[in-house]
């Protein structure tokens, strides 16, 4: 691709700058600089989606989904659903985990839709992740400890589905339920471990003496798709599963504080009934989660594989593109606070005409911590055993991945949720969730002290060129409320007719180029149910956010995803209800169906048959 033409650098480099002088000055919005229309430049023009037309869904405190008129929801796979023919339904009173496995998982988040054959557009593979489970939304009576079922259930809710998917005639989509790709991976599932990690001591366990063989995936938040048509699935707040951490001071004691280790019972209290999930008994067990999963969903058979050269953190997700010499670049951020942005490029180029030769691509490569520096500029850091990290394993680097980053000055960042490049300018869109607890802003990429609404940054490699080792940076957008002075919001210099953001999350580009944000947080923020915006990222519209979608009560909307004619969008709605219960329908949620609330994936289409947005 072309590089970025000097009107372009220059637009950008105005654009922070004012914006970092206005944060120190007080500026008033009104008349901040940084909100003159941004001017075109060529490169940026090129990549321009036609201008997004659907009218705007008000802000809602309503247990519905709303989506433009015109559009089309439908309820695709909820919670429970069977993925076989003759499969058990959902029962509330009798799940058990033979019954949940052969079922949609709880909490689905991120979704990639992988076609059957090549740009085929109303067929395909979903490949949906599922994150986390409740207890209070999933059983009608709930101690203060999960019992044994329960723990069972629990396990089998976890993970992957993988389900054929087709469209009729109308465009209407359902599940394949013959399909033989119809398949759970769950917390129990064999993965194996790959890469220069599997096998090192810090991954072998009592159960495992090898080290390469873990039982399940858990925390699976957001992914990505490989251009050989597998999944990439993000392990993100595994510390939740694992209680009862030991104290120490050697690098292991270390890494596990660092990585949230609780000394205590755990959140879930699984470790009550499996000892792998014990720290003080197997502290092994917890460096066996944190790593980015692979999938082939063409494979039914196939086991999941564990990329450790991917780095282990609390992965949000795993957005793959290719560098100009076509290794593959995986983006990745670690969403917690204060940690990092990080990339991975492979050694050996993304062969397409051999899909067997991509099989193993993600097992040898470099793994990068991002660098941010306050004049606009980064570099990607290597996590290597050398310089200080000389004394280091190459294995351990990776298993400690956060240890490391910081010794090389990594920069801290407001929780790293989801990254994605957009198709044709090549730009690199980094989305930080929040961070309240920030003190001051840093004077660089995390600008604003009290962070309540989060930020996108965008990135570009120099030269455009998605391999490169040193970036430049600058601020897309600042959420909040444009019309609160005291939300700082920037909106990429939009000035007017923007719908507020706040905690964006998830990020997906349309075919068309636009970019859809989808939010995590709205309801403390906003007082206002989370949703799903769309805006352009260049072009006379660029920075102008429009809402698409409000989700129900207590949802997180996550895992936007577009056939590639972008007719349909996959939508996840993730945890409708949160925190009320199965039974509150003055505060919590009844959708989809109005009795108990199910996360569930929805299919989006325009009446008219249209792409969605355009
Ligand atoms: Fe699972 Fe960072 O959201
Ligand atoms: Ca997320
Ligand atoms: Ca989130």
């Amino acid at each position: 691709m072309q590089s970025p033409s000097f009107d372009d650098v220059a637009r950008r480099r105005y654009d922070r700058r004012s914006f970092l002088h206005g944060l120190a000055s007080g500026a008033a919005l009104a008349t901040a600089p940084w909100l003159l229309p941004a001017r075109g430049a060529r490169r940026a023009l090129a990549g321009a989606p036609a201008s997004l037309s659907f009218e705007s869904v008000p802000a809602s405190t309503a247990d519905e989904l709303a989506v433009p008129p015109g559009y089309v929801p439908d309820v695709l796979l909820r919670w429970g659903d069977p993925l076989h023919e003759g499969g058990p339904a959902l029962d509330l009173a009798a799940q058990t985990a033979a019954t949940q496995a052969a079922q949609f998982g709880f909490n689905c988040d991120f979704i990639g839709f992988v076609p059957l054959e090549p740009g085929r557009s109303d067929r395909g593979l979903l490949c949906v992740n599922h994150e986390f489970t409740s207890r209070s939304e999933m059983f009608p009576e709930v101690g203060d400890a999960p019992t044994a079922r329960q723990v069972e259930v629990e396990l089998a809710a976890h993970g992957v589905t993988v389900a054929e998917v087709a469209a009729d005639d109308d465009g209407r989509w359902a599940l394949v339920p013959g399909s033989r790709s119809n398949r759970r991976v769950t917390a129990t599932t064999p993965c194996r471990l790959s890469g220069p990690a599997a096998g090192t001591p810090a991954l072998r366990t009592e159960a495992d003496a090898e080290g390469r063989t873990v039982l399940g995936t858990l925390y699976n938040c957001s992914g990505g798709l490989t251009p050989w048509g597998t999944l990439l699935s993000g392990e993100e707040n595994f510390w939740h599963y694992f209680g009862n951490a030991p104290a120490g001071d050697d690098l292991a004691a270390r890494s596990r504080e660092r990585y949230s280790a609780r000394t205590g019972r755990s959140a879930y209290g699984w470790e009550a009934h499996h000892q792998r999930f014990d720290l003080g008994r197997e502290p092994r067990e917890y460096h066996r989660f944190g790593w980015v999963l692979e999938l082939d969903p063409f494979d039914p058979g196939a086991a999941p594989v564990k990329r450790t050269a991917l780095g282990r953190m609390c992965h949000e997700g795993a957005a793959t593109a290719l560098a100009d010499d076509g290794r593959v670049v995986v983006y990745t951020g670690d969403d917690s606070t204060g940690e990092f942005v990080y990339k991975f490029v492979s050694a050996a180029p993304y062969d397409p005409g051999d899909r067997a030769a991509n099989r193993d691509l993600l097992d040898a490569g470099t793994l990068y911590a991002a660098r941010f520096e306050p004049d606009g500029t980064g570099r990607w850091l290597p996590l290597r055993p050398e310089g200080p990290l000389a004394d280091w394993t190459q294995a351990d680097v990776l298993v400690h991945a956060r240890l490391a980053a910081s010794l090389l000055g990594a920069t801290p960042m407001d929780r790293p949720e989801d990254v994605e490049v957009h198709p044709r300018t090549h730009r690199v869109y980094v989305v930080m969730t929040k961070n309240p607890g920030r003190e001051e802003g840093d004077g660089g990429a995390n600008p604003r002290a009290h962070n309540r609404h989060g930020h996108v940054v965008e990135l570009d490699e120099d030269g455009g060129d998605l391999g490169a080792e040193s970036f430049t940076w600058n601020l897309f957008l600042l959420g909040g409320d444009p019309a609160r002075p005291e939300d700082a919001a920037f909106y990429a210099g939009a000035r007017a007719g923007v719908d507020p953001v706040s905690c964006p999350d998830n990020v997906a580009f349309a075919p068309d180029g636009s970019l859809w944000i989808a939010t995590d947080g709205q309801p403390r923020t906003f007082g206002c149910n989370d949703a799903l915006y769309a805006v352009a990222t260049v072009g006379p519209e660029r920075g102008r956010t429009r809402r698409f979608l409000s989700g129900p009560r207590g949802c997180e909307v996550c895992g936007p995803a577009f056939t590639p004619d972008g007719r349909t969008l996959f939508v996840s709605v993730q945890h409708p209800g949160a925190g009320r219960g199965l039974r509150d329908p003055e505060r919590g949620s009844t959708w989809p169906d109005g009795d108990f609330p199910r996360p569930s994936v929805v299919a989006i289409r325009r009446a008219d048959g249209q792409p969605v947005g355009a």
